[in-house]
């Protein structure tokens, strides 16, 4: 099938995902767009982070996707039953998979969760968790400075050090063995995180099991494209700043990015 994937996120930090899902799936064109004129959603209220989500989803849906991910953890959290709801697509959010990996590999059944302070005000990942399994229980704690820290490349710093210990001192506590990083910019903290965790405490990375999840639903609906001698392509498209998008961009893909573009969504 040789339609794109479609990922939205509020700006930079879906390219985690993106990332993974590109490492699962090599041959699958993706469309990436970054809403960096609106960035953060972490901060915002529900109805707003809904609002642009459907802005986002609908921008996407021009390309002919063919499947959409909701790579923003605040977004999924917010209104992925309402988007999986509208669109005639598969859509794939963050949460869910995330949640089911954490039910796998608990052993002690103590699990926590960290994100924006959208993301675990929703409950959406204590729910996700308790519907799968009622008898597991979930700690969360939202770490909203971890956002800029890893924009700003403070990611193994004494800054990144002191504000972990902060945040993880309580959720630490409950001695929970595995934690759940609940948005997209977490990955990139991932060191200091287990330094202060300890490297017993399982961590998971929400943007790795989404792809694998994006994989499985391809699969299942028999629409993986059929590997060609043609190289995938990658557009990326954002709603401000495709400079800096570039840059610090690069950081959290690992690699150069190409193929920028400036939208105005409400041009649409
Ligand atoms: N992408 C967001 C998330 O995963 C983090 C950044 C933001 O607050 O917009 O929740």
């Amino acid at each position: 099938m040789e339609r794109p994937i479609g990922i939205f996120d509020s700006g930079i930090g879906g390219l985690t995902v993106l990332k993974e899902i590109i490492n699962a799936m090599p041959g699958e064109d993706t469309i990436y767009l970054g809403d960096t004129a609106r960035v953060p959603y972490g901060t915002k209220s529900a109805e707003t982070v809904t609002k642009y989500s459907f802005e986002n989803a609908r921008f996407l849906l021009k390309f002919n996707i063919k499947l959409l991910v909701v790579a923003c953890n605040t977004a999924s959290a917010y209104c992925l039953p309402q988007l999986k709801k509208a669109l005639q697509i598969p859509v794939v959010g963050v949460i869910e998979p995330g949640a089911k990996k954490a039910v796998e590999i608990t052993k002690t059944k103590r699990v926590g969760v960290i994100g924006t302070e959208g993301t675990i005000k929703s409950g959406a990942y204590f729910d996700a968790i308790k519907s799968i399994d009622s008898s597991i229980a979930v700690f969360t704690q939202p770490c909203p400075l971890f956002v800029p820290l890893a924009e700003e490349g403070w990611t193994n710093n004494q800054m990144a050090h002191l504000t972990a210990q902060t945040y993880l001192n309580d959720i630490k506590k409950n001695w929970i063995d595995t934690l759940i990083l609940g948005c997209t910019h977490y990955p990139l903290l991932k060191e200091v995180i287990t330094e202060v965790m300890g490297n017993k405490t399982m961590l998971i990375d929400s943007g790795h099991e989404t792809a694998a999840e994006v994989f499985r639903c391809l699969a299942e609906k028999n629409l993986i494209k059929i590997i060609s001698s043609k190289e995938s392509s990658h557009r990326f498209f954002v709603t401000d700043s495709p400079d800096r998008f570039k840059q610090v961009g690069s950081r959290f893909m690992g690699a150069s990015l190409r193929n920028i573009e400036l939208v105005n969504l409400e041009n649409l």
